[in-house]
């Protein structure tokens, strides 16, 4: 059995990841030092030996004599207040973690993909950001640790194609929810419904008008897996191009919920990109993916895993 180690496999789309290439047939190593994860994401593979499970840091790898075919570099501390709780951690996610799991990928002459992000676009400039854009990133900001290291990341990843000839993918994923993210995850989501489920105030940073996009998570692994499978090599959007403010969204989730929670305003994070949608033409082209989940659909169930959680 073909053999797909994924860094991160313990985090939220990590563990979604986990489930869908057990599903389509290989086996799957993840190596997780649970910083932000869980090992709950992946109870429903323990005594199963299609999935073995490292805890360590994926900087330093384990030794693994299996025929690996695939190497998804999923492991950083993703949500901002992660990455500001942890901000050396993310920027070494992002450097060292990215060599250890490219040098595991040429050892085995597997293909390599590294998770980067939306956030290598910045405070951007370019709307909807399509992936010739460079960005608009401070360097020097408190989210930098974060964009900088996807950033730098994505520049190992080239150098180790284009010297090395290691096969890479690049994914530039938007934001994506669903079950399995932390009730106290930070993002706006996870804030919003844990928020309503539990009768406090809603809390908006800035005016409400910033603009994001939502991907639900099972759109996200299609996307991801049709570009491991692929023979691309450049930087390809995977989001859902639906853009909503954030007030649209927190009115949603009222809805949703049914809450009677307030709105509270809380002044904007430095840096907080002021929109974001992604221009998904390339997927649409090269690998036939375009997200199928409207809003209220995966909002409905993320309530419902998140009713759980609190349950
Ligand atoms: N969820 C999103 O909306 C989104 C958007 C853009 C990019 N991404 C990227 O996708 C990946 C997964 O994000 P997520 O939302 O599932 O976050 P998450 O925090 O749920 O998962 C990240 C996982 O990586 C692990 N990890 C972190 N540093 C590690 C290290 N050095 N060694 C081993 N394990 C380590 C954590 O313990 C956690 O299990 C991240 O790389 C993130 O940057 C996610």
């Amino acid at each position: 059995m073909d053999v797909v180690v994924i860094s991160g496999g313990s985090g939220f789309v990590g563990s979604h990841l986990v489930d869908a290439v057990v599903t389509r047939g290989f086996r799957a190593v993840v190596i997780d030092n649970l910083i932000t994860g869980n090992p709950r994401n992946l109870a429903q593979w323990t005594d199963d030996d299609r999935v073995i499970v490292y805890h360590q840091d994926c900087a330093r790898p384990p030794a693994l004599d299996l025929p690996v075919r695939y190497v998804l570099h999923f492991a950083s501390p993703a949500s901002p207040a992660d990455y500001i709780r942890y901000p050396l951690e993310t920027l070494a996610a992002g450097a060292d973690g990215t060599r250890g799991m490219l040098e595991l990928a040429r050892g085995h002459n597997a293909r390599f993909l590294l998770a980067s992000t939306s956030e290598v676009y910045g405070d951007p400039l370019v709307h909807p950001q399509v992936e010739s854009y460079y960005g608009n990133v401070n360097p020097i900001g408190p989210r930098s640790v974060y964009d900088e290291a996807k950033r730098f990341a994505e520049s190992v990843v080239m150098a180790y194609h284009r010297t090395l000839g290691v096969d890479t993918a690049i994914v530039r994923l938007f934001n994506t929810y669903g079950p399995r993210m932390r009730l106290n995850d930070g993002r706006a989501i996870p804030n919003f419904v844990y928020q309503a489920l539990t009768g406090q105030p809603i809390t908006i940073y800035g005016d409400g008008s910033m603009t994001r996009s939502f991907c639900y998570v099972s759109d996200t692994v299609e996307g991801v897996l049709r570009l491991l499978m692929s023979d691309l090599h450049d930087p390809v959007n995977i989001g859902n191009p639906g853009e909503y403010t954030i007030l649209e969204l927190a009115q949603r989730v009222l809805a949703a919920t049914g809450s009677a929670s307030p709105l509270v305003y809380e002044p904007a994070m430095q840096d907080d990109p002021k929109v974001r949608r992604p221009d998904i033409a390339r997927a649409r082209t090269l690998l036939d993916w375009s997200p199928t989940i409207p809003l209220d659909q995966g909002l409905a169930w993320t309530i419902e895993a998140f009713k759980q959680d609190l349950a």
